[in-house]
């Protein structure tokens, strides 16, 4: 692999939350000091893929999504940022790209799949929605980037960009690079509920702009041992949120470590462990919380940065879109 090209997006549906931060955000900013180039797209597209009648908040959240990536230390003079929607190439290649992907295929991405039960879908899923894989293989691929810092759930998506490669390559000749799913340390951070994913439409996320009073409830609520009832009982410490919390995000593991001991035996209440966390996570949001804050009262510098960057990305996509459609034959002109 010579070049290191990084791209990722989020879809602006909404805030970002602690699942973000651990499973893509720090690969993000690991990542921008170490590649040749690093690319952070707004996918507004794909957000409209399962929103197609709230136009309003995709639109609103771009800027979300734009201050919650900034405040974390994305940086634009190291990654170039931008919104999907204007990047017209993209669109483009993902006509040429669904030539060589088949209904079957498509109907059997497991994320996808996960989303369409939950969304109720069944057959009356939106065609922009069942392809919106293919797509992002366009998005990943239109700057030809070979490393992409998601979590572990976009990993069918790149598993589909891979096969996308492989038959465009096949058929119309080398033109793209495979494609590299880096994970987060932690691939996937449970919910407050203890379900396995922390997720907006779950209902159980503790977002990066949460005020410290937001952050003490959602912890105090948070799911731990149903069978830990009194202090004296011996609790579980598998499955228990807080404690996955903890491991995550408290730098005092050996702390963390005899706190798990005495929890099994017995003798430690709920409510102590969780003021720890809440502690701990104050230590974490805080300052993307403020650093957020001061950066929301300039939203004009924030659009001009994503109108930059998208003039950026947009030279890029033209660059490769003349190179594909060369490869498909059908430069005219
Ligand atoms: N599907 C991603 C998500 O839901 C967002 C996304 C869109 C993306 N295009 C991308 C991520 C390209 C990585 C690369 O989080």
């Amino acid at each position: 692999m010579s070049q290191k090209t990084v791209l990722t997006g989020d879809r602006p549906t909404g805030r970002l939350h602690l699942g973000h931060l651990v499973g893509s955000i720090q690969n993000r900013i690991k990542l921008q000091n170490e590649a040749d180039k690093a690319f952070y797209m707004i996918a507004d597209v794909q957000a409209l893929t399962d929103n197609a009648d709230n136009p309003l908040k995709v639109r609103s959240n771009v800027l979300e999504v734009a201050l919650d990536n900034l405040a974390c230390g994305v940086d634009p003079t190291k990654t170039t940022m931008f919104i999907q929607s204007q990047i017209p190439e993209i669109a483009e290649l993902t006509i040429f790209f669904l030539n060589l992907v088949t209904l079957a295929r498509l109907k059997r991405n497991p994320t996808v799949k996960d989303e369409m039960k939950q969304k109720g879908f069944g057959e009356d899923v939106p065609a922009g929605f069942l392809i919106y894989p293919v797509s992002q293989a366009a998005d990943i691929l239109f700057c030809k980037a070979n490393i992409v810092p998601v979590g572990e759930d976009q990993k069918p998506m790149i598993e589909q960009t891979n096969e996308i490669v492989d038959d465009f390559n096949r058929i119309y000749g080398q033109t793209f690079d495979h494609v590299k799913h880096l994970v987060g340390d932690v691939g996937r951070l449970v919910g407050t509920d203890g379900n396995a994913k922390m997720s907006k439409s779950l209902n159980n996320c503790i977002y990066l702009s949460d005020s410290n009073e937001v952050i003490e409830e959602k912890v105090m609520q948070m799911y731990t041992d149903p069978t830990h009832i009194h202090v004296e009982d011996p609790g579980k410490v598998e499955g228990n949120a807080v404690f996955a919390y903890l491991d995550v995000f408290d730098p005092d593991t050996k702390g963390v470590a005899e706190l798990k001991a005495q929890y099994e035996k017995g003798g430690l209440g709920d409510v102590v462990l969780k003021k720890r966390l809440v502690g701990v996570l104050h230590d974490v949001i805080n300052p993307i919380r403020e650093r957020r804050e001061y950066l929301a009262q300039d939203p004009k510098k924030i659009m001009q940065i994503l109108k930059e960057g998208t003039e950026e990305a947009r030279r890029v996509a033209a660059k490769t879109l003349a190179e594909v459609k060369e490869a498909i034959k059908i430069h005219y002109f």
